[in-house]
């Protein structure tokens, strides 16, 4: 047998989708090439003791914005800082998204987006966004998803980039037509722009009124919203950043009449919630994302749909912004907040912490939605997500015994504040494989950028 370049992954407890197993795993080039019990290290050029230790699959998170262009700057993580704060938390495949300028050509818009992509760490690829809908429209869809692998369409209800009524069945319906994805921001841009001005206008500037004026009945009435016209335009529907029961509730029931509608929350909906605002400008600005963080009531329901796989993935939203020089645009105006917030390094970490260990879902639903589902979802099932002979070898070993505790000083991702600084997590990825090749061993980076953009296929 041919041994350059193998690794040999040896007395982990592999855990995928469906099962655990104690197995060894046999890496050769970027492809997963046997997985069997007592592997001969004779077949491998180097062998990594995963005793005692979890190998998943490489985490995929298909929501971030890198190096996302706003009013206040760009995001403050770039494609390789963001990145490289991705793997070491145990995410190899990110997926991004390509907004072009208004009237620009979408397969335009998608290779100056590639352009930004450079130096990453993760795989990556893009869902492209349709800004208003021309003659031509339907065409660059096509050709998105016949020639650039591209499969995935985001839409979004709110923001000056909304579809109205009538463009979104438009997409729905192009996008439909090749069995194709449309993932949507549901929330009521226009209502929430008429509470907006009113509580500027009544002098409520600070950002515990951008909470306010996102209240959950908007998230409820743009989800149900887009479900009709999914329904009736015959395209699979995936809601981004679910953040309220009453959102879910509508998504369950759509799914109860099994439809194809897909549900994603964050890590923050999970574990922050909506008092946090109630503090001065300095503590709270950090918490300003959209849709604003919730209830215990709502965080409650959410964990509950992840356990019985009503929500199939976990995006983080990664899209930080600095207090200092971003964020403090919006002191007197909390309208002029950048909206999002980082959390890339700890999809994993604490959707194990405050998941799997506290019992709310099993370490296999945990594979699951941080990989598998996406993975599957988004059209990369046949080359990732999953630990089978002939993937990727997108491979994380999981160190179950660490501990840390998240502040600023040993963060990855560049932003000067950080979320969920002081908030304990067990477990960590140790050793970090991207197709085959060692990027993160041992707690440190060992590679430069190695992530290639990835064609997808149709979805489930
Ligand atoms: O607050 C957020 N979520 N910012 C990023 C853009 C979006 O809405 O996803
Ligand atoms: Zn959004
Ligand atoms: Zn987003």
């Amino acid at each position: 047998m041919e041994i350059e370049n193998t690794v040999l992954i040896k007395n982990g407890t592999i855990v995928r989708f469906n099962e655990s197993l104690k197995a060894d795993i046999l890496v050769q080039g970027s492809k997963i090439a046997k997985i069997q019990s007592q592997i001969s290290e004779n077949e491998a050029t180097k062998v990594i003791d995963a005793s005692g230790k979890y190998v998943f699959p490489g985490g995929i998170d298909p929501h971030v914005h890198l190096d996302l262009p706003t009013p206040a700057g760009n995001s403050a993580d770039n494609f390789e800082t963001g990145s490289k704060a991705a793997i070491f938390g145990g995410t190899t495949t990110v997926i991004d998204f390509v907004t072009p300028e208004r009237n620009q050509n979408l397969i335009e818009a998608l290779n100056f987006r590639k352009a930004d992509a450079i130096n990453c760490f993760t795989d990556y690829s893009f869902h492209v966004s349709p800004i208003g809908w021309t003659e031509d429209t339907e065409n660059q869809i096509i050709k998105c998803i016949k020639e650039e692998g591209i499969s995935s369409f985001k839409i979004y209800m709110a923001y000056d980039i909304s579809l109205n009524d009538f463009e979104m069945a438009k997409v729905m319906q192009a996008v439909g037509k090749q069995n194709g994805l449309v993932t949507v921001h549901a929330e009521n841009g226009k209502v929430i722009e008429f509470l907006r001005r009113k509580s500027i206008d009544e002098g409520n500037v600070s950002p515990k009124y951008h909470a306010l004026t996102r209240p959950v009945a908007l998230e409820e009435e743009a989800i149900n919203r887009a479900i009709e016209i999914a329904k009736l335009t015959d395209c699979k529907l995936y809601v981004v950043h679910v953040s309220s029961a009453k959102g879910m509730m509508r998504i369950e029931k759509a799914q109860r009449e099994e439809l194809p509608i897909y549900a994603e929350t964050c890590p923050h909906y999970l574990l922050l919630d909506h008092e946090l605002y109630n503090q001065e400008f300095e503590n709270s600005a950090k918490y300003v994302l959209s849709p604003p963080l919730r209830t215990h009531y709502d965080q409650d329901k959410l964990w509950a749909s992840l356990s019985i796989n009503t929500i199939q993935s976990i995006g983080t939203d990664h899209c930080p912004f600095n207090l200092k020089g971003q964020k403090d645009a919006g002191i007197n105006d909390f309208t002029k907040i950048p909206n999002g917030a980082g959390s890339i390094e700890y999809r994993l970490s604490l959707l194990y912490t405050y998941g799997v260990l506290t019992g709310k879902i099993t370490i296999n639903q945990f594979v699951g939605i941080v990989s598998t589902l996406p993975a599957r979802i988004f059209g990369l099932g046949k080359q990732k997500g999953d630990l089978k002979v002939g993937l990727d070898a997108d491979v994380v070993i999981w160190n179950p015994d660490y501990e840390k505790i998240i502040s600023l000083e040993n963060q990855y991702q560049n932003c000067d504040s950080n979320i969920y600084q002081g908030f304990k997590i067990k477990g960590n990825a140790e050793t970090v494989l991207l197709r085959g090749e060692i990027i993160i061993e041992n707690e440190k980076i060992v590679s430069t950028p190695k992530g290639i953009f990835l064609k997808r296929g149709l979805g489930n």
